[in-house]
């Protein structure tokens, strides 16, 4: 892919982009207001996006508190998957939760969602509990993983 592929914080600017990729990848979509309350009102909150050629294409983000950093969520436009750039925006994410001082990840995953949990595994996320018909569209359950940062 001969294209210039750029990673930096997210900025309230980026949210009609960030809804673009939020509505196209998820079935129950964060609303615009929550994304601005993580990036103007949540002091944990960290949030990525990566651009392709300049145009903001996926996002993810993190919540670090003292030492354990817990993914809120990662997304790409369906027309940018498959191209190593989520596993790319995973390992920047990690790399800052590390920098920040967090020694463990958590995050929850539907069960279904075999393509976010193959990603998950290669950083060496493993499977923890299951948190019962956690997603409310159809009483999907999640799947908690975790990671310690060595
Ligand atoms: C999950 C998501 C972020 C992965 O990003 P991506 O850019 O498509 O993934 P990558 O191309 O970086 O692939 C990285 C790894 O993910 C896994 N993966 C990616 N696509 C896959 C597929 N179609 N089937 C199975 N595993 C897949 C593989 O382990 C892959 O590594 P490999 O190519 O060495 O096998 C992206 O597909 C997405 O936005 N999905 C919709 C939103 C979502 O489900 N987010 C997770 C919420 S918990």
């Amino acid at each position: 892919m001969n294209k210039t592929i750029t990673f930096r914080n997210m900025s309230v600017d980026d949210l009609d982009d960030v809804m673009a990729v939020e509505v196209n990848s998820f079935t129950i979509p964060w609303s615009r207001e929550a994304f601005f309350n993580e990036l103007t009102k949540n002091q944990f909150a960290q949030y990525l996006v990566v651009e392709v050629d300049q145009k903001v294409v996926g996002y993810c983000g993190v919540w670090i508190i003292v030492d354990e950093a817990h993914i809120t969520n990662i997304a790409l436009l369906p027309e940018y998957r498959g191209m190593k750039l989520g596993e790319a925006l995973m390992a920047k994410v990690i790399e800052l939760a590390r920098e920040m001082g967090a020694m463990r990840i958590t995050l929850e995953v539907r069960v279904s969602n075999e393509r976010a949990q193959n990603l998950y595994r290669k950083f060496g996320f493993e499977e923890g509990a299951i948190r019962k018909q956690y997603y409310t569209d159809n009483m999907e359950d999640a799947l908690i993983m975790w990671v310690n940062l060595k």
